[in-house]
């Protein structure tokens, strides 16, 4: 018998001798229901007991949270010490002797845990009158809530402050993504600390308050930061999602602890990315049923998409739930729980999701758009048989049958057909939803196509596009196309007249038959004419600059460009 069957062997031992109904009632007060015995559950709170201890498995379970475990378990979660702390507590209770050594904890993950400390108690000792408090309460987020997430607050100071007072050596930090080129990485941001799916505090993501970019700032992928496998709050939510048999998957931090706390407690949050393969292989120890709650625009259905092509192979039943709001952080904020329980009832399983996905890409009442959306079908149909998922082809087909308003043979035939005709590579899906992001790009970041683009596709925006000052465009398609525009030229005239370049462009354009989101483009587009504006103004400063002598007046027009040009910096967009 080797060392560790031994240890085995003793731990076994301790827990025969001692009666869990002894161990857990010298903690909480326990009482006889039946054979076994219930309590109120410690791990959380309630009002009717839910928790039991069974004296002939010696183990205990809650109804209500899913809380479970043997004696050790229970010391363990109690008196919040590790496993090896409350084998050697129940050891002395036994009087059986075990040698143990506790396993030291990682230095990386000692430091961030400690890092995360500190910028707590940064935040806790804010007044309610701050900057972050207000930002926190305007989303509900009270101190308890806070404590509970572990949020915290950086001033750019607390890395730092860690390290004086400990053992800890700078390059930890850097090596941690906490510190780098003499500075904190995270300065003036609400700290979201993420815990990978054991609880080790593994980085952090960080959100601004005052609507710099980035958004989040997150750490980068370390050795323990691996953002393709981290679920966040999983370690938190696991036994919730065991006992409730599915996992609520959403897009963001906020969304996970907006639902959480609505009382959906079975939720995690991908990391601003799509489920993985690895992200399956966590969930799969829990439950093999999933819904999706990604946001509800392009991006999500996206990821929604994405995830599903992750996980069908892997035997899951996934499902969408759709809803009107922005995501499920909006979502809980303006609709009673119950309608939230319906909504998650009626989500889509993925097979009847998917037909309904790619409608609003294609023109299907066009047969050209019909065959170009039956492939899409297609491609999907052959992963489905290639990973053995036969139980929803039925299904599938005749979603897409009622869908098109044809008979469900005929749509087997075609896709049938079409699986036989074209060669398809592997992994089209995903080469299709890159087709699409890149032309999508494109045009996003393409000053003058985006310009092109809005005003071909969406009468909304052209009342938007006359009020930007065309004055800081450059010379190109977009100036030349708006000044046609306001001459009130309709397309026609301007193909007639227009440059080589611009005719190529809309043509280009007009030909997309895809959607992106008007929004996303817009906003980045605004951005540059801020940017531009700037730009115009920084270069007449230096004209200016070029054209004086008075050394008093040329540095107050230096100071000018320096601040124009921060500014600028600031504003980001291309
Ligand atoms: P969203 O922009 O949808 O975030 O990005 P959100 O959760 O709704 O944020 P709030 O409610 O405005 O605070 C979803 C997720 O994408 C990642 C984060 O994980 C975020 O939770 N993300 C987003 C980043 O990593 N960086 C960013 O700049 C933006
Ligand atoms: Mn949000």
């Amino acid at each position: 018998m080797n060392n560790y069957d031994q240890l085995k062997e003793t731990v076994q031992k301790i827990k025969d001798s001692l009666s869990i109904v002894d161990v857990i009632s010298s903690y909480i007060s326990v009482k006889k229901a039946g054979r076994n015995y219930s309590a109120l559950c410690p791990f959380h709170p309630e009002d009717t007991p839910s928790f039991y201890v069974f004296a002939e498995t010696n183990t205990y379970h809650c109804f209500g949270c899913g809380a479970h475990g043997d004696a050790i378990n229970f010391v363990k979660e109690y008196e919040k010490v590790s496993y090896v702390q409350a084998v050697k507590k129940l050891a002395a209770q036994s009087g059986i002797q075990i040698e143990l050594e506790e396993r030291p904890e990682i230095p990386e993950l000692r430091l961030n845990r400690e890092v995360a400390v500190a910028y707590s108690d940064t935040l806790m000792n804010l007044p309610d009158s701050s900057e972050i408090w207000k930002y926190l309460k305007n989303r509900s987020i009270d101190r308890q809530a806070a404590k509970e997430f572990e949020l915290g607050f950086s001033t750019g100071k607390e890395v730092m402050q860690v390290i004086n007072k400990s053992d800890f050596k700078v390059e930890l930090a850097i090596r941690n993504g906490l510190y780098n080129q003499n500075r904190e990485f995270f300065n003036n941001r609400l700290i979201i600390p993420i815990r990978d799916n054991n609880g080790d505090l593994s980085g952090f993501s960080a959100r601004s308050i005052d609507g710099s970019s980035p958004k989040y700032l997150n750490t980068p992928e370390t050795q323990y930061f691996k953002k393709g496998k981290i679920l966040y709050l999983y370690h938190k939510t696991k036994n919730y999602i065991k006992q409730n048999d599915f996992a609520i998957i959403v897009e963001g931090y906020f969304d996970a602890i907006s639902m959480y706390r609505a009382g959906f407690k079975n939720v995690a949050a991908v990391l601003g990315s799509v489920l993985t393969k690895e992200h399956a292989f966590e969930l799969m120890k829990s439950t093999n049923k999933i819904i999706t709650m990604f946001d509800s625009d392009e991006a999500g259905r996206k990821a929604t998409l994405s995830s599903i092509d992750n996980l069908c192979a892997k035997g899951f039943q996934i499902a969408v739930a759709k809803y009107d709001e922005k995501d499920p952080d909006e979502l809980v904020r303006s609709n009673q729980n119950k309608y939230i329980a319906e909504l998650l009832k009626k989500s889509y399983k993925f097979h009847e999701y998917i037909p309904h996905a790619y409608v609003s890409r294609y023109d299907i009442q066009n047969d050209f758009g019909l065959e170009e959306y039956l492939k899409e079908m297609s491609v999907w149909y052959k992963k489905f048989t290639e990973s053995k998922r036969f139980e929803i082809l039925d299904t599938f087909i005749s979603t897409i049958a009622q869908i098109t308003k044809k008979r469900d043979e005929i749509i087997e035939e075609i896709i049938k057909s079409k699986i036989q005709t074209l060669n398809f590579k592997a992994d089209s899906i995903i080469q299709n939803q890159q087709k699409h992001q890149n032309l999508e790009k494109e045009i996003r970041y393409d000053f003058d196509r985006s310009i092109i683009y809005l005003w071909l596709k969406y009468d909304d925006y052209k009342e938007k596009l006359n009020e930007l000052d065309s004055g800081a465009i450059d010379e190109g398609p977009a100036k030349e196309f708006l000044r046609f525009v306001n001459e009130g030229k309709n397309i026609t005239q301007i193909l007639e007249n227009g440059s080589v370049q611009l005719c190529e462009m809309i043509s280009q354009i007009y030909l997309i038959d895809s959607f992106f989101e008007p929004g996303k483009i817009y906003d980045a587009l605004k951005m540059t004419f801020e940017r531009k504006t700037f730009q115009k103004h920084i270069d007449s400063l230096k004209n200016k600059l070029k054209g004086t002598v008075d050394e008093e007046e040329r540095a107050k027009i230096a100071l000018e460009i320096i601040n124009c040009i921060s500014k600028q910096k600031s504003l980001g967009g291309k």
